[in-house]
């Protein structure tokens, strides 16, 4: 087994990236909609790979001095492995290149994993949406609305 990468993602991914969404979120996002997210001049992404293949991507965007994170998955087999912290540490510092002074993002206040990972890389929560994510035949779950400052590492 080769070690894992990170490396840039192009638009040819779309389908990949698409792929590990599908297996992350009860909501998936098409191949194309990735693909024309990637194309966005203000965009930033990053992948995981191993053995060849893309196990993972986070997806943000910054502009205006600002960013913020529009998706991170990894593929469930091979999550624990650090490819979330890595692939987020991957994007504050592209977020930071591109002039942005902070980072925000949304998590489900359910996601217990992903509320570990960012409360362990300094996002603080400054907001909470009551409701904010449909849940089909169940209760709506709430948002956290996640800010980590860029400048100060
Ligand atoms: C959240 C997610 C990206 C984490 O990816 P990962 O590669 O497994 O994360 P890492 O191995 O880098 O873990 C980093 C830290 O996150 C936290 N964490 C990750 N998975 C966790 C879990 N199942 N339970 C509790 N904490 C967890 C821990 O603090 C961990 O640090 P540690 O290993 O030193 O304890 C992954 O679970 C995922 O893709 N989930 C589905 C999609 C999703 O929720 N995306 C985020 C939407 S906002």
């Amino acid at each position: 087994m080769s070690a894992a990468v990170l490396r840039p993602v192009s638009e040819s991914d779309a389908a990949a990236c698409a792929d590990v969404h599908a297996a992350c979120f009860d909501k998936s996002w098409p191949a194309a909609d990735i693909g024309a997210l990637l194309s966005h001049p203000a965009s930033l992404a990053c992948a995981a790979e191993r053995d060849g293949r893309l196990v993972g991507f986070v997806l943000a965007w910054a502009a205006g001095g600002e960013s913020e994170i529009l998706t991170l998955a990894v593929d469930p087999a091979v999550r624990r492995g650090g490819f979330g912290r890595a692939l987020m540490t991957a994007a504050m510092e592209l977020a930071r290149a591109a002039g942005a002074a902070e980072m925000m993002l949304e998590v489900d206040a359910d996601n217990t994993a992903a509320v570990a990972l960012y409360a362990g890389l300094g996002f603080a929560q400054v907001g909470r949406r009551p409701g904010y994510y449909a849940v089909a035949g169940g209760a709506a779950r709430d948002a956290l609305v996640l800010r980590r400052p860029l400048l100060d590492t």
